[in-house]
């Protein structure tokens, strides 16, 4: 059977109890009859509706026997063009990483300049004791 296409607009829709979408790794899950039965709660899902709920997802380390559940809800796979900029996987990350990158830098300068110090210590002691 051809999976079917959903835009992000299209599966946004169904982001209330009783008629509940959620997409996880870029699959559009119906979970509207799951939700009293999903041990995490229905509140958890409902939040993760109307948004790509992939980090969401694995932040709770759902089993194996979890994963195999979802097959029963899976209704077809989001078209990628259609999700919001922020809401494609990874770009949090990205966002967020590039946003401690100057941080990042200026940490990774310090042993350098550790080192750099170290060298010029040695340098400035060998010929201070040279002179004598
Ligand atoms: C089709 C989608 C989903 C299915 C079939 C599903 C199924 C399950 C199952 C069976 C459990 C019990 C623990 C386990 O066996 O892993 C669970 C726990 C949980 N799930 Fe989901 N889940 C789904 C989506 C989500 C989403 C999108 C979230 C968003 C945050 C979520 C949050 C949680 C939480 C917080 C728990 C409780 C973990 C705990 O008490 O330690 N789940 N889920």
């Amino acid at each position: 059977m051809e999976e079917k296409v959903f835009s992000f607009g299209e599966v946004s829709k169904h982001n209330r109890n009783g008629d509940c979408w959620v997409i996880i790794h870029g699959k559009v899950y119906d979970v509207s009859r799951f939700l009293d039965e999903h041990p995490g709660g229905e509140e958890v899902l409902v939040n993760a509706s109307g948004k790509d709920a992939s980090v969401d997802f694995d932040d709770v380390s759902h089993t194996n026997y979890a994963q195999g559940l979802m097959k029963d809800f899976l209704i077809g796979k989001i078209d990628a063009n259609t999700l919001p900029k922020m809401e494609k996987e990874c770009t949090t990350h990205d966002a967020s990483s590039s946003r401690g990158s100057t941080t990042e830098l200026l940490l990774n300068a310090v042993p350098f300049f550790m080192l750099a110090f170290a060298f010029l210590l040695h340098y400035y002691n060998n010929s201070s004791s040279d002179n004598n």
